[in-house]
């Protein structure tokens, strides 16, 4: 039996990590395994590698992914669809093993129509994907979250001033909530409450009053301000699927709070530091455990499921199920957004 792997859109700690256990799990149980470069671009192209276990020696702790990755989608390159099964057909692949977000997997899924065999890994740092606790990469950019955050208190405690850190998460704002908690920040802003620049405000003022002299807010890149257009975007133009860069909404909450107060309020946007590095041991256990688990799946014969882990199983999910709607943050998590205020 052969598997193809492809890892897809923005990649996050721990990809590798499941790249070697895809591989060393395969060879154990008889399947051997191919790379595609670059995502669905390789599975297009013919970019193909194979993928031993030497090839996956020594990348458990590497960050990225060594297959590389892209934002290609086959549904919008003129008979793309077919140019993956011509791919999977020269290759002598059997089934497809997709890592990557709800885009990535989406492809998986609508490929299935055309006869494609496939199983879906959840890897977004924005762990925004249904039917599992936890996306690989979430733990990781947690961590690093956590670290900024920790930073800037020791240098906000210097001075009279409010920081405002901006984390990725376009439509659901773990990060932000969960780093929030994490790290202590003073105001969290996620996408699915819209924000009050007033109400940021008289939180900030409110702590002055209690001697405090320097504020935190952490702020998804998704979070939108009341009796605005919607969320704020770094560039408009779209990409193959359809999402526009956001970016600058930690500098807007600025502008408008210098407007109204008499202290320094400097912005930090974690960008790509919160998505680069070394995974964390529990996505790096995840990821081992997902990437074997994805090859048991197809040794049973279940296709088109996602690697899903609930509680401490990991379970095969129907993939059309898990990618139906976005995973916003549970509702009975969101008491942690103003528990302190
Ligand atoms: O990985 C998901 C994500 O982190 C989103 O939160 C963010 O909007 C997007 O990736 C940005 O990725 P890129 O700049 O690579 O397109």
């Amino acid at each position: 039996m052969r598997a193809g792997v492809l890892t897809g859109g923005g990649d996050s700690p721990g990809i590798n990590a499941a790249l070697r256990s895809i591989v060393r799990f395969g060879c154990k149980h008889g399947v051997d395994i191919v790379g595609f470069e670059e995502g669905w671009k390789g599975a297009v192209e013919n970019l193909v590698r194979p993928l031993t276990p030497i090839d996956v020696s020594g990348i458990l702790h590497v960050g990225g992914t060594i297959l590389r990755s892209s934002r290609t989608n086959p549904f919008r390159i003129d008979d793309g669809p077919q140019k993956v099964i011509e791919t999977l057909s020269v290759n002598a692949v059997d089934f497809l093993i997709a890592i990557g977000g709800d885009d990535t997997l989406g492809v998986a899924h609508r490929l299935g129509e055309h006869g494609v065999k496939a199983i879906g890994i959840p890897q977004t740092i924005d762990n925004d994907i249904a039917m599992t606790d936890y996306t690989l990469g979430f733990s990781s950019a947690l961590e690093a979250i956590t670290d900024a955050l920790d930073r800037l208190h020791t240098t906000a405690a210097s001075h009279h001033r409010v920081l405002i850190l901006e984390v990725m998460g376009r439509d659901a704002g773990w990060l932000s909530l969960m780093g929030g908690v994490a790290g202590g920040a003073d105001v969290i802003l996620i996408p699915e409450q819209r924000f009050n620049v007033d109400s940021i405000f008289r939180k900030i003022k409110r702590r002055e009053h209690l001697k405090k002299r320097f504020s935190i807010v952490i702020i998804a890149e998704g979070a939108e301000p009341e009796g605005t257009e919607g969320q704020v975007v770094e560039e408009a133009e779209v990409d193959a699927f359809g999402h526009v860069r956001l970016g600058g909404v930690g500098q807007y909450v600025a502008n408008q709070l210098s407007k109204r107060m008499q202290i320094p309020v400097r912005v930090t946007n974690l960008a790509y530091l919160q998505r680069g590095g070394s995974p964390s041991p529990f996505d790096r256990i995840l990821a081992t455990r997902f990437g074997a688990a994805s090859i048991e799946f197809a040794l049973e014969g279940e296709f088109d499921v996602m690697t899903a882990i609930h509680g401490t199983q990991i379970v095969p999910v129907p993939l059309g199920d898990a990618l139906a709607e976005m995973r916003p943050v549970d509702e009975g998590l969101l008491y942690l957004v103003d528990l302190f205020e």
